[in-house]
C-alpha cells in the first residue's frame, strides 16, 4: 500500500499533544529505560538518513541492504521499532517471523520516490511493454518501492535491488532476459546500467503518466526506466560540482546514486550509503570531500571527520523532510505505548499475499550477493 492510500484509510495516529513539551533529557532519559527493560525483545533498526537524536539509540544503523539483511536475520526482537521510511518498515515487516511486530513511529514518514511507482499504472504498464516487446524483460525494483511493487516484480520473476546490489542484481537479471523494467528511480538505473557498459542510446524512459516510452537512440533496448526520481538527490546538480571544481579543484566529489546522470559521471565516485560512509572512514587525514547525499548524514560525516575537510556538494541542500519525521518525541511514543499497552503505535502489517510474492523478489536479491 503507497502512503498516500494508507494516510486516506485512516490507519494513522498522531502523537498526542502532551510529547511537544517534554524536556529532550527527560525524553532521552524514558526512552532509556524502556530500552533497558525490553532487552533484546525490542531492536531499533535507524536508516543512515535518521536524525543524531535517533541514531544514538539504534541498536543496527545502516543502509537499506544492510538493514533487510538485519531484519531477515534477527529473530529474538518481538518488537522492531522502525527508525527510517515507510517502505524500509515494510521491508521488515516481511522479513521477519510471524511473532515479530514492526512499528514506525510516524506514519507520515514515507518516501516520495517510492510513491511514484502505483501498483495500477505499473500493471498497466507491463502489458503495454509485453505488447511491445514479448515476454523478453524482467522486471526489478529498488527497496524504494511500496511491497505491492515488490510483490508484482516477485511474481513475474524479477528481483529487488538497492544501492549497494544494483549492479550485481542488474547483471544477473540480464542473464535471465533480454531487458529490465527498473522500478521506480530511473537514476539509480541509468547510473547501474551505464555502469555495466550499456550505452544511454539501450536506454528509454517509461512514461507512467503518458504511458509512452522515450528514447532517442536505437529500437534494440536494453534497459527501460520507470519515470521516478528522489526529489532530495535531485537537488545536486552539474553547476554544483562545476563550482566545486573551479574553487576547490583538490576536493574529491561522492555522490549517492540517486543523483542524476549527469552528476553521477563528473562526480569522482558514487554510491550507497555504507559506500559513503566507508570511504570517509578510509580517507587519509587532510583529504577534502564534497559529498552528494542527504544533510543528516553529511551533517554526521562532518562531525565525525574533524580531520577532514567534509561539506554537501550543494550548500542549500535540506534533509529529507520524511526521514526527518522520526523524532526523539515519535521515538518516545512509540515505545512507551509498547511499554504501556504491549503493542507500539503504527504497526506496519502487510497483507499475506503481497509478503509472499513481494519476500520472491527480496529473497532473489538476498540470495545474490
Ligand atoms: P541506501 O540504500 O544507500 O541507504 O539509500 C536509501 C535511500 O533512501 C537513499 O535515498
Ligand atoms: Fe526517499 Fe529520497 Fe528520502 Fe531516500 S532521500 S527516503 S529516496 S525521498
Amino acid at each position: 500500500m503507497s502512503l498516500l492510500q494508507t494516510l486516506k484509510n485512516d490507519q494513522m495516529r498522531m502523537i498526542p499533544e502532551k510529547y511537544k513539551s517534554i524536556p529532550v533529557s527527560e525524553m532521552e532519559e524514558r526512552i532509556r529505560e524502556i530500552k533497558n527493560k525490553f532487552g533484546e525483545k525490542l531492536l531499533i533498526p535507524g536508516h543512515h538518513y535518521q536524525k543524531d537524536e535517533i541514531i544514538q539509540f539504534a541498536d543496527i544503523t545502516g543502509d537499506s541492504l544492510q538493514l533487510a539483511q538485519a531484519s531477515a536475520e534477527n529473530r529474538k526482537a518481538e518488537h522492531i521499532v522502525f527508525c527510517g521510511v515507510h517502505f524500509m518498515a515494510e521491508t521488515a515487516d516481511m522479513l521477519t517471523a510471524n511473532h515479530q511486530k514492526v512499528y514506525l513511529p510516524d506514519m507520515r514518514a514515507g518516501c516520495s520516490m517510492a510513491d511514484m511507482a502505483d501498483i495500477k499504472q505499473t500493471e498497466r504498464a507491463w502489458e503495454k511493454l509485453q505488447k511491445i516487446f514479448g515476454d523478453t524483460i524482467i522486471p526489478l525494483t529498488y527497496v524504494n518501492s511500496t511491497a505491492a511493487i515488490k510483490a508484482f516484480v516477485g511474481k513475474n520473476g524479477g528481483a529487488t535491488v538497492t544501492s549497494s546490489n544494483a549492479k550485481e542484481i542488474v547483471k544477473w537479471a540480464l542473464s535471465q532476459k533480454e531487458r529490465i523494467l527498473f522500478l521506480p528511480d530511473q537514476h539509480l538505473g541509468r547510473n547501474t546500467a551505464f555502469d555495466l557498459d550499456i550505452s544511454l542510446e539501450k536506454m528509454a524512459v517509461w512514461d507512467q503518466n503518458t504511458e509512452k516510452l522515450e528514447y532517442e537512440g536505437e529500437d534494440n533496448l536494453k534497459v527501460l526506466l520507470w519515470k521516478g526520481h528522489c526529489s532530495v538527490h535531485e537537488k545536486f546538480t552539474v553547476k554544483n560540482i562545476e563550482y566545486i571544481r573551479t574553487s576547490k579543484p583538490d576536493m574529491s566529489i561522492l555522490v549517492h546514486p540517486e543523483c542524476t546522470h549527469e552528476v553521477v559521471v563528473k562526480s569522482d565516485y558514487a554510491g550507497s550509503t555504507k559506500y559513503i560512509i566507508d570511504m570517509l572512514e578510509k580517507a587519509p587525514a587532510g583529504s577534502k570531500w564534497a559529498i552528494g547525499t542527504e544533510m543528516n548524514l553529511v551533517n554526521r560525516l562532518i562531525q565525525a571527520h574533524p580531520d577532514k575537510e567534509v561539506i554537501s556538494l550543494n550548500p542549500y541542500m535540506c534533509p529529507c523532510l520524511t526521514m526527518n519525521r522520526i523524532d526523539l518525541a515519535h521515538l518516545l511514543w512509540s515505545l512507551e505505548e509498547l511499554d504501556q499497552n504491549g503493542t507500539g503505535v503504527n504497526q506496519i502489517i502487510v497483507g499475506e499475499d503481497v509478503t509472499r510474492n513481494a519476500v520472491k523478489a527480496l529473497d532473489r536479491m538476498l540470495s545474490i550477493r
